[in-house]
């Protein structure tokens, strides 16, 4: 029998890399299901409606239960603006327990017991107690990030504008974490394994300037203004609030050194190394 699978956060920067990904796989034998609270944008998606659509609202307890319905295993993206996990994602996976789903991979991020402020240790700890089977693969900063926030910037005008400090960060390519989220679904030995999916070294924001600078052979300089200031500057080239804020919260992890953290976790069970940060550049630049 085919799994059906469902996706949260299926629209979103990860969810669409995950999804593009699978529609790339030949062989999928997966019955994909893109959870989506806004069903009509959904269905003129280009990407989105390749995809069996459900509606769903993490804000919205009540869609839960249709939206699990005949669903064997479900992949958990949060958005990174819930906060109130015990009111929103405990109820989620009290009625995946109700419907018996045999498997729930959770995306999760890097060193979590550092953080306890984030949400994400908490959801960790629901879908542990629940005693359904999981995999919590906890992620690095995508390096993709550059492409969603820098790049204009690195084109345009040779700077990289963040408030990470010098602190380093384990820059980790999506695709890696998009691939071992699809080998998750399958294979026995991704069950019950909190995993973290790095790059193979850290870097900070004046060592990506410089390798940049080095593929374009263009001087690309690292500007770091106040937490003020770098919301003000996106907000003018028009990035969604909601992003500015994720990656504030994300630059004051890398600075406060949250982030330097490498695992070996994708080597040994994918089989290969992590995709370096060079070739993302060479790639995108
Ligand atoms: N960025 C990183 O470097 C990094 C690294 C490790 C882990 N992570 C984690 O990855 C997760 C996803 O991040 P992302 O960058 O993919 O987020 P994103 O681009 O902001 O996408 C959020 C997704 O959640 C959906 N959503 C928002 N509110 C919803 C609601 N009430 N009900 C149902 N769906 C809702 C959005 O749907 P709409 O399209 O309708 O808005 C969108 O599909 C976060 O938990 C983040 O912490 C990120």
């Amino acid at each position: 029998m085919k799994e059906n699978i469902l996706i949260t956060g299926s629209t979103g920067f990860f969810g669409r890399h995950l999804l593009s990904y699978i529609q790339e796989i030949p062989s999928n034998d997966k019955n994909i299901i893109a959870g989506v609270r806004r069903e009509k944008e959904a269905k003129k998606d280009q990407l989105i409606s390749q995809y069996q659509i459900r509606p769903f609202d993490f804000f919205n307890t009540q869609t839960f239960e249709d939206a699990l319905e005949g669903i064997t295993k479900l992949v958990l993206v949060r958005p990174p603006a819930l906060k109130n996990t015990k009111r929103y994602i405990l109820p989620l996976i009290e009625v995946a327990k109700r419907k018996n789903i045999k498997h729930i991979i959770f995306l999760s991020v890097t060193n979590t017991e550092k953080s306890k402020m984030i949400p994400h240790l908490s959801v960790e700890k629901y879908i542990i107690e629940s005693g359904i089977p999981y995999t919590i693969i906890r992620s690095g900063f995508f390096m993709q990030n550059i492409s969603r926030l820098n790049k204009k910037e690195i084109l345009k005008r040779q700077t990289i504008t963040m408030t990470a400090g010098s602190g380093k960060a384990n820059f980790t390519d999506i695709r890696d974490v998009v691939e071992m989220t699809y080998s998750a679904l399958d294979q026995e030995k991704f069950i019950n394994k909190h995993l973290e999916v790095t790059g193979s070294k850290s870097y900070n924001f004046y060592e990506v300037a410089e390798m940049i600078s080095t593929h374009m052979k263009k001087k690309i300089t690292y500007t770091k203004p106040s937490a003020i200031k770098f919301i003000r500057e996106k907000v003018k080239e028009k990035f969604s609030i909601q992003l500015i804020i994720q990656m504030s919260a994300v630059c004051n992890r890398i600075k406060l050194g949250k982030s330097d953290f490498i695992s070996t976790d994708f080597a040994q069970y994918m089989g290969k190394e992590p995709r370096a940060i060079e070739t993302y550049i060479k790639e995108e630049f």
